[in-house]
């Protein structure tokens, strides 16, 4: 992975940025808890972020989870999963683990990986949620991704996303073309995301892996915040795959 055109190489080398925003930004700090709140992972369950990137979820959800639940983020950015590892090391966190490997297949449900991944000893059914925050949208088959990880937690297994995307509300829209910018900018150079119509793939993808979840889950509580460019859904799978 050290060809610097890869997004796994791009955050990378922004890992100590973007840590410092996903952690603490009073904004972002906010969501990250209502989210949980609406995916509201229980006492002991299995847990396993795909791209968890520095672990800036991890906190809400060893403290959802408590000692006697698992955490498991994956992602396949050696450079955010090094502050992930420091985070777990810092708070002295036994039950919180990250694993190198490719999210859209996961290493307990696909037979090979993009990336060498490594196991996470996990197998369907052993799963009670599955989340992803920020990640969706940088997938190329976003649809494909969130039905493995249904399949990964199961019937009864809970699932959920929050994303950015451009608003659909009167006033937020008014900051789409600001929004639209930024998007393009801190898109990983090589991948479609930094084409002219970033924020219009990043939206595509954002709808494809939400629309999944729905098709897949009953129960689902969906919440927009932040003017419309944040979206969240949460639900409870339905039947496996
Ligand atoms: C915008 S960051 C979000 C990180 C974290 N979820 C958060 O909320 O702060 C996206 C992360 O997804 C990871 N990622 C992108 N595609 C991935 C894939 N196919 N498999 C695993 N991780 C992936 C990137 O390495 C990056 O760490």
């Amino acid at each position: 992975m050290s060809d610097r055109s890869t997004p796994g190489s791009f955050y990378t080398r922004w890992a100590g940025v973007y840590d410092r925003i996903a952690s603490d930004a009073p904004g972002v700090v906010r969501m990250r808890s209502t989210f949980l709140d609406l995916l509201s992972p229980s006492r002991g369950d299995v847990v396993v972020e795909m791209g968890c990137g520095t672990g800036a979820n991890f906190p809400w959800l060893r403290d959802r989870v408590g000692r006697e639940g698992t955490v498991v983020g994956v992602d396949l950015s050696e450079g955010v999963l090094e502050r992930a590892h420091d985070r777990i090391r810092r708070h002295g966190w036994e039950n919180v683990h990250v694993v190198r490997g490719d999210a859209t297949r996961p290493p307990f449900v696909g037979e090979s990986t993009a990336v060498p991944s490594e196991s996470l000893g996990l197998g369907v059914g052993e799963v009670d949620v599955v989340l992803a925050t920020f990640v969706v949208g940088m997938l190329p088959d976003p649809g494909g991704a969130v039905e493995a990880w249904a399949k990964l937690a199961g019937e009864g297994g809970r699932l959920g996303l929050c994303n950015l995307a451009r608003s659909t509300t009167p006033l937020g829209r008014l900051g789409n073309p600001a929004f639209a910018a930024l998007v393009r900018a801190s898109s990983p150079p090589g991948g479609q995301g930094r084409t002219r119509c970033a924020a219009q793939l990043l939206d595509e993808r954002v709808l494809a892996g939400h629309r999944t979840l729905h098709e897949r889950c009953e129960g689902v509580v969906s919440r927009r915040a932040f003017g419309g460019f944040v979206r969240m859904s949460a639900g409870t799978i339905e039947s496996d795959v």
